[in-house]
């Protein structure tokens, strides 16, 4: 799959010493093909699978692999190779350079290069499945997530070790597209129009979930995409951005100034009541779970001992923004969102009231915009004093972006 981004873009290809480094090779004739410049940075190890003549021969430059390579003159490379870059593969990624990049260690030509690089970098972890899911191995991807890595998800199968489960290497096409996301975003952030520059933005996003037993929870579908992009669209415009997110499998956005993760309602509420004072603006875009069981068992409910039904009895959460409301600011302005399916201007701006909202953005759910857990949405822009804005279905993406330019225009003089 060829695309006009990978055009002229500058490609630095990191390969670490996993067997499925052979693969690396298709994937710099792929990225060379679609018109993208590849320089590659290999590890020792990586050299005992591929040698650097054959990266050589396919990106038609020299392979960056020694860090004291004489012959190379008093050039510092990584510095070099980092300014040079616009994205940062790496594939495959063993444990060991995303344990040395979770850490911020540097002893080798790639892992000095991810540490001097500042553009967006994507890794395609590939090893043996006890490794991939030993819980250090989790907390470093996640970690190198939190930070704004793109990780492409090893697939499933029989791997090289004779062992069966995941920790392939991702196929090159799914490396590609994301590598293409990746590059899509970077070029939209980096067209920041800074109008948020110095404001402090507060978003609430994704579901709540509010256990029944340790293994067992209500909660509800929502993705927390349209949350996610409200974020990065302030972060892009310049704000400091502090996302509360309740637990999503969505990838989260790297450039926010905090994440906060919660997992209930309550949690929310704690979350953001502790750093309401400090936001100019907040954005309520999680769906919360309005009822809760009174209270969880401590252990896992026994259907065998539970006969053939149980009785919940279910609590009224905190509303989030409506405790908001009550400890508002003079000068906070508060964006809602309205989900409904009937009557949903008048719905909405009940809601506007009650909420103490200043713009609502108004969702009617139905069959042809389920809104939750959707890649697009539509909606209607409410103002307080009136102003109404329709929003045709697109990407969340861009319906962050028209939600910001209604809500820079409402706010007015204030910001
Ligand atoms: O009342 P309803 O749930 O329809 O209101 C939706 C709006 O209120 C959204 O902005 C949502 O984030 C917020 N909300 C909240 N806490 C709740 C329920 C809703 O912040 N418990």
């Amino acid at each position: 799959m060829s695309d006009p981004i990978l055009q002229e873009t500058r490609i630095l290809l990191g390969i670490t010493g996993g067997i499925s480094a052979f693969k690396s090779a298709d994937l710099c004739r792929r990225f060379i093909k679609a018109g993208a410049s590849v320089r590659v940075i290999m590890t020792r190890s990586a050299a005992e699978f591929i040698t650097p003549l054959t990266m050589e021969t396919l990106s038609g430059h020299p392979v960056y692999s020694d860090m004291f390579d004489r012959r190379r003159g008093w050039e510092i490379e990584h510095i070099a190779f980092a300014r040079w870059g616009q994205v940062l593969v790496i594939a495959p990624a063993t444990a060991n350079i995303i344990a040395k990049m979770a850490a911020g260690l540097s002893d080798d030509p790639l892992s000095t290069t991810v540490l001097a690089f500042r553009g967006p970098i994507v890794i395609a972890p590939a090893m043996n499945t006890q490794m991939w899911e030993h819980p250090q191995t989790h907390e470093n991807v996640a970690r190198l997530r939190e930070r704004g890595a793109w990780v492409v998800h090893p697939g499933s199968g029989a791997l090289a070790c004779g062992e069966m489960g995941a920790g392939r290497l991702a196929e090159n096409e799914e490396i590609l597209t994301t590598v293409m996301e990746a590059l899509r975003q970077a070029k939209v952030s980096g067209q920041s129009s800074e109008s948020l520059t110095g404001k402090r933005v507060l978003v609430t996003a994704g579901p709540t979930i509010e256990p029944i037993d340790p293994v067992r929870h209500l909660s509800n579908p929502s993705s927390g995409r349209m949350g996610y992009a409200v974020a990065r669209e302030a972060a892009r415009r310049g704000a400091e951005v502090t996302l509360v997110t309740g637990p999503t499998s969505i990838q989260t956005p790297g450039e926010m100034t905090e994440i906060v993760r919660v997992r209930t309602a309550c949690e929310m509420n704690d979350a953001v009541q502790s750093r309401l004072a400090d936001q100019d603006i907040c954005v309520f875009c999680a769906a919360v779970s309005d009822f809760a069981p009174e209270s969880a068992a401590g252990a896992k409910i026994k259907k065998e001992s539970s006969g053939q039904s149980i009785e919940l009895k279910l609590v009224r959460t905190p509303d989030v923004a409506k405790e908001a409301n009550k400890s508002r600011q003079p000068g906070q302005f508060f964006v809602g969102f309205a989900a409904e399916t009937d009557n949903l201007v008048r719905n909405a701006r009940e809601k506007m009231e009650s909420k103490g909202f200043d713009v609502v953005v108004a969702n009617e759910v139905s069959e042809s915009n389920p809104a939750f857990a959707a890649e697009e949405n539509e909606a209607i822009l409410i103002g307080r004093g009136g102003n109404q804005e329709q929003i045709e279905r697109s990407g969340k993406t861009e319906v962050a972006r028209k939600i910001w330019d209604f809500v820079e225009r409402e706010a007015g003089r204030e910001f």
